[in-house]
């Protein structure tokens, strides 16, 4: 019963265009193929082989790779310093290159060099020592997407200090949760910051969150808005009464390689948040690496990654890989639509972006909006498109190609997670054909295998359980706090000592992956195991929808039923007729095995706060139970309300 039927088969398949592959770091399958054989066959000389070249060390290793199956020491006996790696030793070579292009969301921008967020870093580093902070520490951050951010999280890596980063738009309550398992000393945060040309006040947040008992001894302050707040005596400190007077020298921390460099909670589909811990030399290898090759790393690039920093694309794509490889990153703190849906093409435009990294459910926004508006600007600085998040049905996949890309473009659609901290499935943009959907290829030294429950390798097409069969040097290396969790979740789930991602996938003959979404995600119809990915993506495909999410609910006959929540395009009128349609459209597509026993019309689907629709919250819904388990990482608890509003009117 652990065979997935995929039924959703797309046969389009996109060669790198020729002008791009002349000129990328891998340039054809057959280079790609032996460099992945070989990391395969030598995996302790190909990694040992990357770290001398892609890291600056401050002692040598003695053991490449300590191994008890997934529980994996990588670089052991050897010593550096991340913050060393993504700031001084580019110094010397390029201190005066743009290290951040920042545009906050009214619109001021400011750039920072290299010597200068090396400067700030050491700065902020210093008052933290002058608070008490030291290696073996956890520092927590609720900050917006501005370059202080950025400086917080390196002044952190550049003591050994833990960071966690929660994300700006978590509430209290979730804070709090995240604030006590990590057992924080200190936190810094803003006043508040800009969205959609309001003033979102973080600190009163902060404030609320640290009422009663709390590990947090100070709250660091930067002002952003200059709206008032309220300050404690004695526990609160201003950024900048704190920060100018402290020398711009700060002797960086040499830690070992496994030290631990951050926590980053991850909500699990239930129960509460995972303390996901990363180490210090393994993580940053393998963000540096797959940062240079799958983005096709050029000195002179511009690179934009959309994602916050609360999430683990951007520790790894905004901050880690990109500064480690000494690249000009852009940040940008704000909306998509503020003051326009315009905002992101300007931004494309204004700053010569040449790499553009974003989420499916960005792109369908954009993509819903029209072609008027990425039409109204430049977009020829871009060489690259990149997603990441979620499987991008075909559909939105063509228009970023078309309209964003002019078909010059190749898309790396990445598929990692925040546990394997890097991009583990992704084409090298100058060497594999790319198909709307799909992952495609494994990176040098990850070997991913399709398996069923028993841990049996599985033929081509046939969709099954994804496991990855080798440790590598950025995957996790425990939960915080509950090591116990960590075996169980993802080391003992499959039997024979392989890592357990969670999602389906099938391998197509051409040996390209293709990710079916989370395994919790997926159906059982009539003893047919479907994805409700490839559901959704067929009903996307129909120019009504928008956006639709697809579950199962139970059915005494069949098991499960499939139940569909769409959301409409403007110009469309929700009513029986349309529902008609879509039921035929979806068997049109698929096949008479996934007729939606159900389809309800919704305003807005329930999100997490990074886009990932949040199918528990519906599956509780389709099925008429009270919602289950942890809603604190849910964008908008009101969409729930009216999602039951409307199929209450359904059952009148
Ligand atoms: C999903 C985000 C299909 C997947 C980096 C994974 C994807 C989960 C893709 C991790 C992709 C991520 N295609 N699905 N390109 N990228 N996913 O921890 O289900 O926020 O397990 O990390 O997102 O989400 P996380």
């Amino acid at each position: 019963m652990t065979h997935i039927t995929s039924i959703l088969q797309e046969i389009r398949s996109f060669p790198p265009p020729t002008a791009f592959q002349s000129q990328a770091h891998i340039k054809s399958v057959e280079e790609y193929e032996a460099l992945w054989e070989h990391a395969k066959a030598h995996p302790d000389l190909f990694w040992a082989e990357q770290a001398a070249s892609v890291l600056t060390w401050d002692r040598p290793w003695q053991e490449t790779l300590l191994n008890k199956g997934m529980e994996s020491q990588w670089f052991v006996g050897g010593q550096l310093n991340a913050s060393v790696n993504c700031l001084d030793r580019h110094l010397d070579t390029q201190g005066d290159k743009v290290a951040l292009i920042a545009e906050g969301e009214p619109g001021e921008v400011r750039e920072l060099t290299y010597r200068q967020l090396h400067r700030e870093v050491c700065k902020v580093a210093n008052a933290l020592q002058s608070l008490g902070i030291q290696k073996g520490d956890v520092v927590s951050i609720y900050m917006p997407m501005v370059p202080e951010l950025v400086i917080a999280v390196l002044a952190c890596a550049r003591l050994g200090v833990m960071h966690s980063v929660v994300f700006a738009g978590f509430s209290a309550e979730a804070l709090r949760n995240r604030n006590e398992d990590a057992k924080a000393k200190l936190l810094i945060t803003a006043d508040g910051l800009y969205r959609r040309g309001a003033i979102v006040p973080l600190k009163e947040t902060v404030d609320q969150s640290l009422r009663g008992v709390s590990s947090v001894k100070n709250v660091l302050v930067y002002r952003r808005t200059g709206a008032p707040i309220a300050m404690e005596p004695g526990r609160d400190l201003w950024w900048h009464d704190l920060v100018p007077s402290q020398s711009e020298v700060c002797v960086p921390v040499s830690v070992e390689s496994e030290h631990p460099l951050f926590l980053l909670y991850t909500s699990g589909s239930t129960g509460k948040p995972k303390g996901i811990v990363h180490t210090t030399a393994g993580y940053l290898l393998g963000t540096a690496l797959t940062h240079r090759y799958i983005f096709d790393l050029k000195p002179t690039d511009r690179y934009w990654c959309t994602a916050d920093v609360g999430w683990i694309t951007g520790h790894s794509y905004v901050i880690y890989g990109p500064l480690c490889n000494g690249t000009t990153v852009v940040l940008y703190e704000g909306a998509p639509n503020f003051p326009d849906w315009g905002r992101f093409w300007k931004i494309i435009e204004k700053h010569g972006v040449t790499q553009f990294y974003t989420a499916p459910t960005a792109i369908r926004s954009l993509m819903q909006q029209g072609d008027a508006w990425p039409a109204q600007y430049d977009l020829s600085s871009l060489r690259l498109l990149g997603t990441v998040g979620e499987p991008i049905n075909p559909k939105a996949w063509l228009w970023f190609h078309e309209k964003i890309g002019k078909t010059r473009c190749p898309i790396v659609d990445t598929w990692w997670q925040t546990e394997t901290g890097a991009i583990m499935i992704a084409p090298l943009p100058g060497a594999i054909s790319t198909k709307p959907g799909c992952a495609t290829r494994p990176f040098f030294g990850i070997v991913p295998d399709i398996v069923d429950r028993q841990g049996h390798s599985l033929g081509d097409n046939e969709g099954g359980l994804l496991v990855i069969r080798q440790p590598w040097p950025s995957m996790l290396r425990t939960i915080h706090g509950d090591h116990e969790r960590f075996l169980d979740q993802y080391c003992k789930v499959i039997p024979g000592e392989v890592y357990f991602t969670g999602d389906g996938a099938r391998r197509d003959s051409d040996g390209d992956y293709w990710i079916l979404g989370r395994v919790d995600d997926v159906l059982n119809v009539a003893g047919h195991r479907l994805s409700t990915m490839e559901i959704e993506s067929a009903l996307v495909s129909h120019p009504s929808v928008a956006e639709a999410a697809v579950v199962g609910k139970p059915d005494e006959v069949r098991g499960e039923a499939i139940c569909c929540f769409v959301t409409l395009k403007g110009d469309a009128i929700p009513g029986e007729e349309l529902l008609k349609e879509l039921k035929i459209h979806v068997v049109d597509q698929i096949g008479a095995l996934a007729r939606p026993e159900e389809i309800r019309f919704v305003q807005a689907l329930p999100k997490t706060r990074s886009g990932k629709i949040m199918r528990r919250l519906l599956r509780d819904l389709a099925a008429g139970r009270q919602i289950t388990g942890d809603v604190s990482t849910l964008e908008d608890l009101a969409t729930l309300d009216t999602i039951r509003a409307a199929s209450a009117e359904d059952d009148m």
